[in-house]
């Protein structure tokens, strides 16, 4: 569990990254619905290890499940586990961030589907993720592009195209915790591969 936003831009110190009780916590959320204070409760950046743990215990299912999802890292497992479990998904970072250095707004396919369909690039990426079945929460500081990445309703993209956006072969997570998390000598998160169960 993270013990604050303070740390963000450099990594954690020991003691700053505490070990994370999940029974514990979920135990307590649970009371939160039981009580009427909340109507849901959900976890983000989950692995399929974290999941069915989670589900080996839960008295209340989580109702969401946010993570990091783009075409650049798709996480099918993770969304195949999700619908399965009749958990909505709901996806982070939708247009690739821009924090990894790569530029999916300008993805070669990704501007040709856009050019077909008379869309901008943040509009398809979109678009995209509702169409796999997931919620989509893109960010931007501009309010044009506000306005514009809202509107993904009413118009599909064709299957060859949504094919063609779920081919692309690098996948890599942008936010991939390693700033945040990893402290090499003194855990619990030793390396990046630790904070994601190894299950890349
Ligand atoms: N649960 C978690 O651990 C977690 C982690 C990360 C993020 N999130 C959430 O996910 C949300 C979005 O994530 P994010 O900001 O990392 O990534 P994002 O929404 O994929 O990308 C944001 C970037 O895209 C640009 N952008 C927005 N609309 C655009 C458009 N139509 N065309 C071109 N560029 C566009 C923005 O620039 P401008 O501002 O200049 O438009 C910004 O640089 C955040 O609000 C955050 O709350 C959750």
């Amino acid at each position: 569990m993270y013990a604050g936003l303070e740390f963000y831009h450099r990594p954690p110190k020991a003691g700053d990254i505490l070990d994370f009780d999940m029974e514990g916590v979920w135990k307590e959320m649970e009371k939160l619905v039981n009580d009427n204070l909340v109507k849901d409760i959900g976890v983000c950046n989950f692995t399929l290890k974290k999941l069915n743990k989670l589900l080996s215990f839960a008295k209340i299912k989580p109702s969401v499940c946010q993570m990091e999802m783009h075409p650049d890292w798709r996480n099918d497992k993770m969304l195949e586990a999700c619908k399965k479990n009749g958990i909505h998904v709901t996806a982070y970072s939708p247009l690739g961030s821009q924090e990894g250095g790569r530029d999916l707004i300008h993805d070669p396919v990704v501007e040709r589907v856009a050019r077909k369909l008379n869309k901008s690039p943040g509009q398809v990426l979109v678009r995209w993720a509702i169409q796999r079945g997931t919620s989509a929460i893109p960010k931007s500081s501009n309010s044009e592009r506000i306005k514009e990445n809202i509107k993904v309703f009413g118009w599909e993209i064709p299957e060859e195209d949504f094919q063609a956006l779920c081919s692309i072969q690098q996948q890599k997570r942008v936010l991939n915790g390693e700033i945040l998390f990893v402290n090499k000598t003194d855990g619990p998160y030793m390396s990046m591969a630790d904070i994601w169960d190894h299950e890349e």
